[in-house]
């Protein structure tokens, strides 16, 4: 599935992506908001082999990754999931927001979804700033709810929505 923004677009990733996918999901830096951390090698080629699907961030003007999109059905049915990691090189320029948004009209006017969601930590400044620029709502903050071994934490989360009426 390909979507367009103005900056990027969407396609599966695959095992040519590898060093591509290194550079950020090897970065503590880009990867201190995800319980798991960084990723190694194996969780990079699991990501690949993954059955939900994948979308790479692919910049227009050079046709490198530099990051990838989720977007997949949750668990309730007509609902669907987005979240977002970027190459630090590529942040604060929009480019999230611009494919979210791609993304969220994919969703109401293609799948016909009713609802959306999101999820963040609360001191994730970057990404709780997309979900507001998405128009999403605040719909709750969950108080220590996910238990992060990496650092023996259990860490706050912020749960967002959006519905087809909004
Ligand atoms: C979250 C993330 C995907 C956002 O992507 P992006 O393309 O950089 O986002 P945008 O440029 O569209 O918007 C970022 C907004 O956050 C703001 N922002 C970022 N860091 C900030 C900070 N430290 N203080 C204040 N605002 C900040 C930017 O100024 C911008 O808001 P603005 O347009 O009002 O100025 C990117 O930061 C990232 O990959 N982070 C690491 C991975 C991650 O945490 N993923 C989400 C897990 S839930």
């Amino acid at each position: 599935m390909r979507i367009d923004s103005k900056k990027v677009y969407t396609r599966a990733i695959n095992e040519t992506d590898t060093s591509n996918l290194k550079e950020y999901l090897e970065d503590e830096f880009t990867m201190r908001f995800f319980d798991h951390g960084v990723l190694d090698e194996a969780g990079i080629l699991e990501l690949i082999k993954s059955k939900d699907p994948v979308h790479g961030i692919i910049l227009k003007e050079n046709n490198k990754l530099i990051g990838h999109f989720v977007y997949h059905n949750w668990f309730m049915r007509d609902t669907y999931e987005i979240g977002w990691v970027l190459n630090k090189k590529y942040q604060n320029l929009g480019i999230i927001t611009e494919l979210g948004e791609a993304f969220i009209k994919h969703a109401f006017e293609v799948d016909k979804a009713h609802r959306i969601v999101a999820t963040c930590q609360p001191e994730n400044i970057a990404s709780k700033r997309v979900c507001e620029k998405l128009k999403l709502r605040l719909e709750g903050h969950f108080k220590k709810c996910i238990y992060v071994e990496r650092k023996n934490e259990w860490w706050d989360e912020l749960f967002y929505s959006l519905l087809e009426e909004d």
